[in-house]
């Protein structure tokens, strides 16, 4: 699927890869439909985009996740992509993580994409079809020590987005995944609790993640690796 002439709500607009998403679907003529907690944020980068609808939303609240897509359909009449990228990071031992900050992650990374592609595939049945990207982590692929509580909600959300595959296909609906490696984003900074300990690791921009998103949304691949350009 192209971008251009379509409806795409993408969470975690307000930085980031989201932002950088936003921004690379805007350009390529797409309706964006911009969901983050500050407000602020979303409505100067809609601002900037030639078609954007910004709409405050906390992920972790399921009635808002109901009242975003309807936003996007009172808008645009329809949905044609949805991009489930808000996250947060859980970066602690093991032995130090507190029930209350994993179920905080634990709502937002993999409550809330559940219940957005609840929301958005009636709608993208009524079209004939649509894209959903999940945004994962290759956290999920290594075991890290002191980030286990993260990757274990991206591990679920890994397994959430194969078996969406699998029931949606028929339909015209794929669902991918994309798995970034350390980005250069605010999330570091934004950790539910812990300490990021991999600052020896050279972070890729949050564009190179962006394009991963639109790879996926192009060809409906289960997996996308964003990759640096050869050189
Ligand atoms: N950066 C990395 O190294 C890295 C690596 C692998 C995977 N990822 C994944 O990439 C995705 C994007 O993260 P990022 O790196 O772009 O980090 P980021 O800059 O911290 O962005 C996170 C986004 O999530 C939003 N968000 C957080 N809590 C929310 C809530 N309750 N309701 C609505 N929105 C909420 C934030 O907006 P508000 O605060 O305005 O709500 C923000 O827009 C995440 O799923 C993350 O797990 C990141």
């Amino acid at each position: 699927m192209e971008l251009a002439g379509k409806v795409v709500i993408v969470t975690g607009a307000s930085s980031g890869i989201g932002e950088a998403f936003a921004r690379l679907a805007g350009r390529e003529g797409a309706s964006v439909v911009l969901a983050a907690r500050r407000a602020g944020r979303l409505e100067a980068l809609a601002a900037e985009l030639p078609d954007a609808l910004p709409v405050t939303t906390d992920l972790r609240v399921p009635d808002q996740i109901g009242a975003l897509v309807s936003a996007a359909v009172r808008r645009y009449g329809g949905v044609d992509v949805l991009v489930n990228n808000a996250g947060q990071g859980l970066h602690v031992p093991l032995e130090q993580v507190v029930l209350d900050d994993l179920q905080a992650v634990v709502e937002l990374n993999l409550y809330a994409p559940l219940l957005a592609m609840q929301a958005v595939v009636p709608f993208m049945r009524a079209r004939g079809g649509g894209a959903i990207v999940n945004v994962g982590s290759n956290t999920t692929r290594l075991a890290i020590p002191g980030i286990g509580a993260y990757s274990a909600t991206k591990s679920a959300l890994n397994q959430l987005s194969a078996t969406a595959r699998a029931e949606w296909a028929a339909e015209g609906i794929a669902v991918s995944l994309v798995t970034p490696n350390v980005t250069a984003t605010e999330f570091h900074r934004s950790l539910r609790a812990g300490t990021f300990r991999g600052g020896h690791v050279q972070p890729q921009p949050p564009e190179l993640v962006a394009e991963a998103i639109r790879r996926a949304v192009q060809t409906g691949d289960a997996e996308v690796f964003p990759v640096s350009p050869p050189g």
